[in-house]
């Protein structure tokens, strides 16, 4: 079967894509990972991309008169690689309506807590400031409100007595590492569909009777 071919958006370190990259090894892997587009020449994980031989792009936000041009841009570079699908691994743009417009439906973003709690930024530190025992990450399918969207897939971990925000982000991040490539997975072999609710909102339905507990990883296990 052919593979979907999928595109991840970076601004920075890129571990996750470099998880993403690391996964779609896999001969059995339904996805390839055809592009990597940042929007910051500078990015880290373009190196990392370029030493695994995956193509890459550079979109900057700054030579833009405003959000929508940029997003354009971007949708662009994406056409011209036959993307099909859209991951954001820390990607700290926020996108006009267009985009996630546009991409309806193959666009998904990872984000470090449980959502929906705790979106935006220095998200660590309200989990810390509102004293949860459990934090964790979310990938979701994306929409136009900032970190909302149909859940796909969570996974949770401790929050520790003697935990600051770095050390909790490194115990959520150890999970996204996990939590990234199975979320894709589901995805990209189209056991991971929206579908719509009875009160009319969007949910994330899994097609199979093992996947839904997939989808709900402890990293503890
Ligand atoms: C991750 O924590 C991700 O959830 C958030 O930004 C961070 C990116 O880290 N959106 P990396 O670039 O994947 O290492």
């Amino acid at each position: 079967m052919a593979k979907l071919k999928v595109a991840i958006l970076i601004s920075g370190r890129g571990s996750n894509m470099a998880a993403l990259i690391e996964a779609a090894k896999a001969a059995d892997y339904p996805a390839e990972i055809a592009l990597v587009v940042s929007n910051v020449a500078e990015a880290p994980g373009l190196a990392i991309a370029r030493k695994e031989g995956v193509p890459t792009a550079v979109v900057s936000h700054r030579d833009r008169p405003d959000r929508e041009t940029f997003d354009r841009a971007v949708s662009v570079e994406l056409e011209r690689h036959g993307v099909e699908l859209v991951t954001l691994a820390g990607f700290m743009r926020i996108f006009s309506p267009w985009f996630p417009t546009r991409w309806a439906g193959r666009l998904i973003n990872i984000h470090p807590s449980l959502l929906p709690c705790f979106k935006g930024l220095h998200v660590q530190q309200q989990a810390l400031d509102a004293g949860v025992r459990l934090s964790g990450c979310t990938v979701h399918f994306v929409i136009p409100d900032l970190d909302a969207g149909p859940i796909i897939a969570q996974a949770a971990v401790p929050v520790l007595p003697d935990d600051d925000a770095e050390r909790l982000a490194a115990r959520v991040l150890a999970a996204e590492h996990r939590l990234f490539p199975l979320a894709l997975r589901l995805v990209a072999d189209g056991r991971a569909r929206i579908v719509v609710a009875p009160d009319g909102s969007e949910r994330v339905a899994i097609a199979d009777a093992a996947a839904p507990l997939d989808a709900i990883l402890n990293p503890l296990d």
